[in-house]
């Protein structure tokens, strides 16, 4: 039985395999229809979300399935009853769970006790799907012909938070794929060093790198993508004003964007704040593909859910 609650849940191989199977769905949507019956699959959600509700609902739907949502208010998981006890509920019913939570620790309690695979919608700490729409993204505009293939040795570099669930994921799930993953975050931001460290040794293994800078220009410079996020994560009890304090030297505009390669794509996973994280001109900018990268998330998650539900044993 496999889950999907990090970024390096995967391994290189299996990064590769999911995300090559994501380009083929992507070309042929209906060509996996692993979930005919319908089968169910439980989408808990306890945080706000659109593209997290739209993508799985259309994914486990065009694989066959019927998408079961659940607003986390109504459930209250772990709140009515533990998370263990939901879990063995849902495992009798459903193929698979995917879940979009607060702290990591309640994903892996669930994973624990479903007996079907888990899938993570995004937690504190990580974004994982988010992440492998982002490689797809990133491999159909700087890949070359070779594709996901092409990613290795690509460099990503990401501005903001670097303590947030979007800078964790980028290290495990860039270094993963091979790239060259840098984040320019204030120090008092920096990402978690068990993660770093962990990126490290992915990377040492891909030839991928990992660097963790304060320095917006060592981030940025020659990069083949410029990710960014919002200056306040779901569930971050840090106030506005200071995060804007703390970030806007790491503001993604026209400026730190020529510091890139030329040509470089502009990453959002989005809702992005224009004028904070990101200038207008650039998200809505001809380098910016963060639409692409939506609707990735969908062919992404696909490809995830077939290849986990292939794995069952
Ligand atoms: N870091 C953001 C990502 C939103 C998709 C958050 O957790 O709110």
């Amino acid at each position: 039985m496999r889950h999907f609650l990090r970024d390096d849940d995967l391994s290189p191989d299996e990064q590769r395999e999911v995300l090559e199977l994501a380009a083929r769905l992507k070309a042929d949507r209906y060509a996996e229809r692993p979930l005919a019956g319908p089968r169910a699959v439980a989408i808990l959600l306890d945080k706000p979300t659109l593209r997290t509700q739209l993508s799985f609902a259309v994914g486990v739907s065009e694989l066959g399935g019927y998408p079961m949502l659940v607003d986390g208010r109504l459930a209250q998981i772990g709140v009515r009853e533990t998370v263990a006890d939901t879990a063995r509920v849902l495992g009798r019913q459903v193929a698979a769970v995917v879940w979009r939570t607060f702290d990591q620790s309640r994903i892996e309690e669930m994973a624990a006790h479903a007996g079907v695979p888990v899938v993570n919608a995004l937690t504190d700490q990580f974004h994982p799907c988010q992440v492998l729409a982002d490689l797809l993204t990133l491999a159909e505009h700087r890949g070359g012909p070779a594709g996901v293939a092409g990613l290795p040795g690509r460099t990503l570099a990401y501005l903001g938070d670097g303590a947030n669930n979007m800078a964790h994921s980028y290290l495990l799930g860039g270094a993963t794929a091979g790239l060259h993953v840098r984040v320019g975050t204030p120090a008092e931001r920096s990402p978690r060093p068990e993660i770093v460290a962990r990126a490290e040794e992915i990377a040492a293994l891909t030839g991928g790198s990992v660097v963790v800078t304060s320095s917006v220009q060592e981030a940025v410079a020659g990069a083949d993508a410029v990710a960014t996020d919002t200056w306040v994560s779901m569930g971050d009890a840090t106030a506005a004003e200071e995060a804007a304090a703390l970030f806007a030297p790491y503001r993604l505009d026209a400026r730190v964007l020529a510091l890139a390669a030329p040509g470089a794509v502009v990453l959002h996973c989005l809702p992005a704040y224009r004028g904070n994280e990101v200038t207008a001109d650039v998200l809505d900018g001809p380098q910016s593909v963060v639409f692409d990268e939506a609707e990735n998330r969908l062919h992404a998650q696909k490809a995830l859910l077939v290849w986990l539900l292939g794995r069952l044993s």
